[in-house]
């Protein structure tokens, strides 16, 4: 321990700037931070979702001012630059409208975002999620999000894991002439090992290259998302599968 904060200090005080205090949080980093907890309430959560809401526990309770972001609840930093890499705030009472130019696109070395469980009062995904480039685990799910699915998602080809499931979304590309969202998922999203659209209106037929497509993939989970044609065949590398209610 000692040792780390030493060389923490030695790697800090060798740099070309000097920080007042050991603090390993970048002062933009947390600023974004703060301004995110700030765009929701604390207060009226309601229905259902009280359920998933640990009230007594909110891990924005933790995210103040004065102390390094880096150790606050549900936040990962990268241990050199001290540039926030992780945000799981599932379960954390979130409430209202999900702007769409939150602060938290400026947290842009996001490797993994976990929101699920909370309220976003029918929101759509911002288009601006293409922007957090490097993300590698995306989860929405329970999020009450709605609307159509931005493509932008799949401009984030570092994907491993997505899970969008019981969200209030539909994909756009019966009505218009592209293909079908789960075949340019499966052009873009080559790395996913996880994948969970469960609920999710994709109305289309099932595309047959997709799943071999996907070499990474080990776990595949489309229940409910109202496709229908022939069942597809399956790559030898998933290890759990959840097509149920594939209309052929
Ligand atoms: C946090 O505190 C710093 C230093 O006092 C200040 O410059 C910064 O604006 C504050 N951030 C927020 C989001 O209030
Ligand atoms: C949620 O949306 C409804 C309907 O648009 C609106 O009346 C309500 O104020 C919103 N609540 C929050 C917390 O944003
Ligand atoms: C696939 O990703 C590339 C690079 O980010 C992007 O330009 C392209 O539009 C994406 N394709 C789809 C169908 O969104
Ligand atoms: C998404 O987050 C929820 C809540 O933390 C968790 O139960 C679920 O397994 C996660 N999904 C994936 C694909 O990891
Ligand atoms: C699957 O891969 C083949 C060969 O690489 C390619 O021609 C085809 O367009 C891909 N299909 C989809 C749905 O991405
Ligand atoms: C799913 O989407 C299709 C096409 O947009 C629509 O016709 C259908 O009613 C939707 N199904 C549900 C359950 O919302």
């Amino acid at each position: 321990m000692i040792g780390t904060i030493f060389l923490l200090f030695f790697s800090i005080s060798s740099s070309s700037y000097t920080y007042a205090s050991l603090t390993l949080c970048r002062p933009d980093q947390r600023d974004a931070l703060l301004e995110f907890k700030s765009e929701f309430n604390d207060e009226g959560i309601q229905g259902a979702w009280t359920s998933f809401c640990v009230t007594s526990s909110p891990k924005r309770k933790s995210w103040e001012n004065n102390t390094d972001c880096c150790y606050w609840d549900g936040i990962t930093c990268d241990a050199n630059s001290g540039v926030v890499i992780g945000v799981d705030l599932s379960s954390s009472c979130l409430h209202g409208h999900f702007k769409p130019d939150s602060s938290l696109f400026r947290l842009q070395y996001l490797r993994s975002l976990n929101l699920a469980y909370n309220d976003f009062n029918a929101s759509s995904i911002p288009t601006r999620i293409n922007e957090l480039m490097g993300l590698q685990r995306l989860n929405l799910s329970y999020t009450s999000f709605s609307g159509e699915i931005p493509t932008e998602i799949l401009h984030l080809t570092k994907l491993v894991s997505l899970d969008l499931s019981s969200i209030f979304m539909y994909s756009q590309t019966l009505s218009s002439p592209g293909k079908p969202f789960l075949s340019q998922l499966a052009q873009n999203l080559t790395n996913l090992r996880q994948l969970d659209l469960s609920h999710v209106n994709l109305s289309s037929e099932m595309p047959q290259m997709m799943i071999s497509n996907l070499t990474s993939l080990r776990s595949i989970r489309l229940h409910g998302c109202n496709l229908f044609g022939r069942f597809p065949r399956l790559s030898p590398t998933i290890r759990s599968i959840d097509l149920s209610a594939i209309h052929t």
